[in-house]
């Protein structure tokens, strides 16, 4: 199986020879999300330093905090690698904001099902049609459904084999990277903000608090997750 041929060859390597690995078999048949996390900072950084053949894209949901756009264009700034947006259907999120408003997220999981659907699933599923790889800045010790995942999986549902990079690293392995590489990163980071997806959706959280505590803190625990990682098998 081709995920344990990977697993097997990747597993001992450091992030920037995983992605080494990934460029030498896979080309621009791979391709890597950023939403301007650190954790996705420090892999478009390592892209550079390889000039990976890698293509990259984020999810422009129309919610993001000013700070997301403002990373957004130091990093095109600093590295030439162009990232492509996708945005969400226009249709489908003139009929979900006409209908229930523009917060309908708050009043139920369901309704925040159908939003992270409309403006992050279905691009997504666009995002990675075709390639063969999709590289993500998941770290295991974001979450206890995270420490449950593998370096290298297979989503069934998007045909595609993902691959965390990133997957051993922790908070300060990211953090050392950063500024020792002088990498431009999100403000909020600094300002108690691990975790950034949605404006609507995400607070800062308490230095007590999980690593994804203000990801959907309306929400039951067991629910922090918008779906894109849910890998089926
Ligand atoms: S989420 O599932 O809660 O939204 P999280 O913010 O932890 O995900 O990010 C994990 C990884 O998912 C990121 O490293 C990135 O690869 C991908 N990702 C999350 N949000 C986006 C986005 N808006 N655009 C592109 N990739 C994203
Ligand atoms: Fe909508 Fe919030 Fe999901 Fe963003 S995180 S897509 S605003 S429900």
């Amino acid at each position: 199986m081709i995920i344990t041929e990977i697993e097997q060859a990747i597993e001992n390597l450091t992030a920037l020879d995983i992605l080494q690995y990934v460029d030498t078999h896979y080309g621009d048949r791979a391709v890597f999300s950023t939403s301007f996390g650190i954790e996705d900072q420090v892999i478009t950084h390592l892209l550079g330093e390889i000039g990976s053949r890698a293509h990259l894209f984020t999810l422009e949901t129309g919610r993001l905090f000013p700070e997301t756009y403002y990373v957004w264009n130091r990093t095109l700034e600093r590295y030439n690698l162009p990232i492509k947006a996708y945005y969400p259907n226009t249709e489908a999120v003139e009929k979900m904001v006409t209908t229930k408003g523009p917060s309908s997220f708050y009043e139920s999981v369901e309704n925040r099902k159908e939003c992270c659907f409309i403006r992050k699933i279905e691009p997504l599923q666009r995002a990675v049609r075709g390639y063969e790889i999709w590289i993500t800045g998941i770290r295991a010790a974001q979450s206890a459904n995270r420490e449950d995942m593998n370096m290298v999986e297979w989503d069934e549902g998007n045909k595609i084999i993902k691959i965390h990079p990133l997957f051993h690293w922790s908070q300060s392995d990211v953090e050392d990277f950063l500024q020792t590489n002088n990498v431009p990163y999100n403000p909020l980071h600094d300002r108690g903000f691990p975790s950034i997806g949605c404006q609507p959706c995400t607070r800062a959280i308490q230095p007590d608090e999980d690593f994804r505590a203000g990801r959907w803190w309306w929400e039951d625990k067991s629910k922090k997750e918008c779906g894109l990682h849910i890998v089926q098998k």
